[in-house]
């Protein structure tokens, strides 16, 4: 069985790019199982609606936790088949995907997401025994009775609510697709060279990546940096090395370790 996403969101359209790419060829492979759900397709009233106006007041729009929950309820009695689309009352009936759910909540107040946590999503998610359900909230977000009553639901092992940075977007969507494309790049038989994900940011220990070049070697007067042309493999694994520590120090200074109490006394005697 493939690793099984449903995406619930009022706007299905976002996800569109979920065709493209690598990941639009890890769907048509079978590598994944990512189905688009329309949250308004379980709505019951004649306005489909999905929001209402905040207790305690305050300005903008809640999402219902009524509807939100029955469309959770809804990507679990599907068929898992590519490309599906919405629940509701015409898929009652359909026998219901046994695994395990993980609610992943895009959110700016969950916890910022990062390449570890992408690596430990596809490693779960190709271990087969769950489900992954990535539900987009917009307005002011969802009500918090929704991730309250899933944390507490036998059949749901997990609510993760993350954050893709310190801004704010208009909806999940976009963080949704940002989580997607990290993960679906590390399921096994995804990345046609899975050797080129360790070079990256981020892999190894956790700093950034060095620059890289192509042909030509001259162009508008700029060369390649020659150790690279020299065929010294050593010295080219050193090169690399000290440009991405150095590109870390300038730019992220805070993925580099703090000095340890040895590097500190170590300082103090050579002063
Ligand atoms: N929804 C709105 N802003 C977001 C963010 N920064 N990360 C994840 N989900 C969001």
């Amino acid at each position: 069985l493939a690793p099984r996403i449903d995406v619930v969101s009022i706007f299905p359209g976002y996800l569109d790019a979920l065709d493209l790419s690598l990941v639009g060829k890890a769907r048509e492979s079978g590598l994944v199982d990512i189905a688009v759900h329309d949250l308004r397709d379980v709505t019951t009233d004649r306005h489909r609606t999905v929001d209402d106006s905040p207790f305690g007041g305050g300005a903008g729009m809640v999402m219902r936790p009524d509807v939100w929950w029955s469309a959770i309820e809804a990507t679990g009695r599907r068929p898992a088949r590519a490309g599906a689309t919405v629940a509701g009352a015409s898929t009652e009936g359909v026998d219901a995907d046994p695994r395990e759910v993980v609610l992943l909540v895009p959110t700016p107040s969950g916890a910022r997401l990062t390449q570890p946590d992408a690596h430990a999503l596809a490693r779960e998610a190709s271990a087969g025994d769950v489900r992954y359900v990535l539900a987009c909230g917009r307005y002011e977000g969802i009500d918090a009775r929704v991730t309250e009553r899933a944390a507490g639901d036998p059949t749901i092992r997990r609510v993760q609510e993350f954050s893709i940075g310190d801004y704010v977007l208009n909806g999940g969507e976009v963080a949704a697709l940002v989580l997607l494309e990290a993960v679906v790049r590390l399921l096994p038989g995804v990345l046609g060279n899975p050797e080129s994900i360790a070079e990256e940011s981020f892999e190894g220990d956790g700093i950034l990546e060095y620059p890289v070049y192509t042909r030509p070697a001259l162009w508008e007067g700029l060369a390649v940096p020659e150790v690279l042309t020299s065929g010294n493999h050593g010295a080219v694994e050193r090169w690399r090395r000290e440009r991405a520590l150095e590109r870390t120090a300038r730019r992220r200074p805070d993925l580099l370790p703090p000095l340890t109490v040895t590097e500190l006394s170590r300082r103090d005697l050579a002063a």
